[in-house]
């Protein structure tokens, strides 16, 4: 009996821990989680899904689209630029060698070869980076040595890392891109790209829907496989081709008098993925959209 109590409370104490590990530590750390905003704007992210995309993660879901991709962006860490966008009255052979002056003080030393090799070939044309990969002490200090010359700059941030460099997206995923997502398709396997901004990358829904019916005629060589099902190779009423019939390479396409018209659920699904869209700037993963260009 003595064991029996023991072995009770172990597996309470086991069972308990992994309840508390895995269910309430998350729920605290997200559970109360509210809409994010957008940086420089009062705008909030994300937006609700429309009825079809939401009936699309259903779909993605059922088809097993996680089964390759993932829904998840890294980044390595975040960075600053500062570029130069305007010389005020200073005329650009005066500020070269004041760019060069700059070489000289003690907290550029780091710089000097990246502010040295952008002055180099310069000649005169806006905007110029001043300074690259940073940290926004440096970048700050570098603005306010720049306006004190009388010129204008632009600072700007942008998160680096390998899946960025792949196109993936502009920023790390964060829990906030997820708040709609019930269940959340992260994926854990990369067969195929990232989707987290296939809605960005690929906007088109007729490439979308081409690609789906035929991986190969949107992607040559694709290993992905063809979710012909979602699609209806039906007969042309009177010869004539719907709207909606997909245009389809030569070897591809269906039978002369029949087209490929998408079903409901692939629209559905397409709906979804032009929904995938994580780039808006958040507090938690900074970085600037657009460098304004300044004469
Ligand atoms: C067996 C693995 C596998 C499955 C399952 C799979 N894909 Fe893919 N997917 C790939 C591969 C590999 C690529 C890259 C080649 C290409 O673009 O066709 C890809 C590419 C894509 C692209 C283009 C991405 C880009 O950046 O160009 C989209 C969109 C996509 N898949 C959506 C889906 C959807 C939606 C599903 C579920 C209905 C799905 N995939 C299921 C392997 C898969």
């Amino acid at each position: 009996m003595k064991t029996g109590i023991g072995v009770f409370i172990a597996a309470a104490f086991a069972l308990g821990s992994s309840w508390c590990g895995l269910v309430l530590a998350p729920s605290l750390q997200l559970g109360s989680a509210k809409l994010a905003t957008v940086l420089n704007s009062t705008d909030t992210y994300p937006v609700q899904r429309n009825g079809d995309a939401t009936l699309g993660l259903q779909i993605y879901r059922a088809n097993g689209c996680a089964a390759c991709h993932t829904e998840q962006v890294r980044q390595e860490g975040v960075s600053c630029e500062v570029s130069l966008t305007s010389l005020g009255k200073n005329k650009p052979e005066d500020f070269k060698p004041f760019a060069q002056s700059l070489l000289t003080l003690p907290e550029w030393l780091d710089h000097t070869k990246e502010l040295s090799a952008a002055f180099k070939d310069w000649t005169g044309i806006l905007p110029q980076v001043v300074l690259a990969k940073t940290d926004k002490e440096s970048a700050d200090k570098m603005a306010d040595l720049l306006k004190a010359a009388g010129c204008k700059s632009e600072t700007r941030i942008y998160a680096f890392g390998s899946d960025l460099s792949r196109g993936w997206g502009n920023r790390r995923s964060v829990a906030a891109d997820f708040l709609y997502d019930n269940p959340v398709q992260l994926g854990s396997l990369r067969a195929g790209p990232d989707l987290a901004n296939i809605g960005v990358r690929m906007a088109d829904a007729n490439v979308q829907l081409q690609h789906l019916y035929a991986p190969g005629a949107v992607a040559k060589n694709s290993v992905m496989p063809a979710f012909r099902y979602l699609f209806e190779v039906r007969k042309q009423v009177d010869g004539a081709t719907s709207p909606e019939a997909l245009t389809l390479p030569k070897e591809f396409a269906p039978a002369a008098g029949y087209e490929v018209v998408p079903k409901a659920e692939a629209k559905q699904l397409v709906a979804y993925l032009l929904s995938l869209r994580a780039n808006v700037p958040l507090y938690e993963a900074p970085f600037t959209p657009v460098i304004s260009a300044k004469p």
